[in-house]
């Protein structure tokens, strides 16, 4: 009999933590590898947010907090949702967790049974399908394609709504396509979510910051009718680059948050009380950086889409937020390239070019590939040349 329970059977480690974990192998064994597989800024975290943790340390804030955030936490997080998304919630309608993708966890497991169904647009964050999953639950994936920007329409959404439908996952801007639903898209999503009342919305919205050319963010708790239905997740990783730290939130219905707490109470109890600190000053303190960094991360954007349009075979999306690009190498799987699948391609371009990247496949969308341009403009630079000298040397 194994060891192994059967839950665990069902799902598969993180593609995107592998990818960097075997670029950092082959760095550490002396081969000049360019990674463009992380998901994480690759700015500091300022320097404002860090004093404010060392003070937590030097007075002696070091102990177990509440178990969902400290209350000085939760009213910051409370007055970012009034003043960036004109939404009012109370601190009972909030929840800290150890990263947004621990809020996440907690919530499919505080409200999934067996049979139940999650409706999870692709391509898609990876651990979305795999936290369903362990939670004894279905994903339902729903193929977003190239031609309508890799976002979900209100006639797909409404195909594969089913009596057993428990959640739609919404993420905008999105891992790992960029793109963004704008304020219209998600009214029309809504008009068929207001029609089943049964389904329940997680919008992930970890990307808030990382937006370009004045692209008008919302976010779907906004539509008033939905809002009871909707838990909105966020978190300091991304927008503050505090992706150490391990802070993320949610808001939502008061009997979802005290679920959360439930099973948070069981497993890690509170998240680390100086991450929290710092979390409340990244929140409160100046936002100044966070126009700066957009801008930073744009003009690497713009580089990367404009390089790999140059490339024959390669086809990449404009996409207007997040810190990566989805593009397609469907027109270099061929017998010519002797290139079978995406999976081909990303592992002849590490090994030939030393250039990582991930596989579309791996986001539930096949003939893509990943790039995170979370990177300095001369890696961003040299990563282009490897990868327009591969493709031609292939093609
Ligand atoms: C779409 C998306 N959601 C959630 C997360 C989780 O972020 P964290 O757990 O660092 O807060 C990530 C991280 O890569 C992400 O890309």
């Amino acid at each position: 009999m194994s060891i192994i329970s059967d839950s665990l059977k069902r799902i598969k480690p993180s593609p995107t933590i592998a990818v960097t974990q075997k670029a950092r192998e082959l760095k550490a064994a002396g081969k000049d590898v360019i990674g463009l597989g992380a998901g994480e800024p690759d700015f500091d975290t300022p320097d404002n947010i860090k004093e404010a943790a060392i003070k937590a340390i030097q007075s002696g804030d070091t102990k177990y907090t509440a178990v969902d955030g400290t209350l000085d936490l939760k009213k910051a997080i409370v007055e970012k949702f009034k003043r960036e998304n004109n939404l009012n919630y109370s601190t009972e309608e909030i929840t800290v967790g150890a990263g947004g993708k621990h809020v996440i966890y907690n919530l499919m497991m505080a409200t999934l049974n067996k049979g139940d169904e999650v409706i999870i647009p692709a391509p898609y964050w990876v651990s979305y399908p795999d936290i369903v999953l362990l939670a004894g639950a279905n994903p339902i994936v729903v193929e977003c394609s190239e031609e309508q920007n890799f976002k979900l329409t209100a006639k797909d959404l409404q195909e594969k709504i089913t009596n057993n439908t428990k959640w739609l996952i919404l993420n905008s801007p999105s891992n790992p396509t960029g793109s963004c639903y704008s304020e219209q898209e998600i009214k029309n999503l809504s008009q068929v979510l207001k029609r089943n009342p049964h389904v329940n919305i997680l919008s992930d919205d970890i990307y808030e910051h990382v937006i370009y050319e004045n692209f008008n963010f919302f976010t779907i708790a906004q539509v008033p009718e939905l809002k009871s239905r909707v838990v909105t997740m966020n978190g300091v990783s991304k927008s503050y680059a505090m992706t150490g730290w391990r802070i993320g939130y949610a808001a939502g219905p008061k009997e979802i948050i005290k679920a959360i707490a439930k099973i948070q109470s069981q497993s890690t109890t509170n998240p680390s009380s100086i991450s929290q600190a710092a979390a409340v000053e990244a929140l409160n303190g100046t936002q100044d950086f966070i126009p700066i960094r957009s801008k930073a991360f744009q003009e690497r954007r713009d580089f990367v889409v404009s390089s790999l349009n140059a490339i024959n075979g390669i086809n990449c999306v404009n996409p207007e937020g997040a810190f990566y690009v989805f593009p397609s190498c469907k027109n270099l799987l061929n017998k010519k390239t002797k290139l079978k699948s995406d999976t081909d391609f990303v592992q002849n371009l590490l090994e030939h070019a030393n250039v990582a990247v991930v596989q579309g496949s791996a986001f539930g969308l096949p003939g893509y590939f990943r790039i995170s341009y979370a990177t300095s403009m001369e890696n961003l630079k040299k990563a282009m040349d490897r990868i327009r000298n591969f493709c031609e040397e292939i093609n």
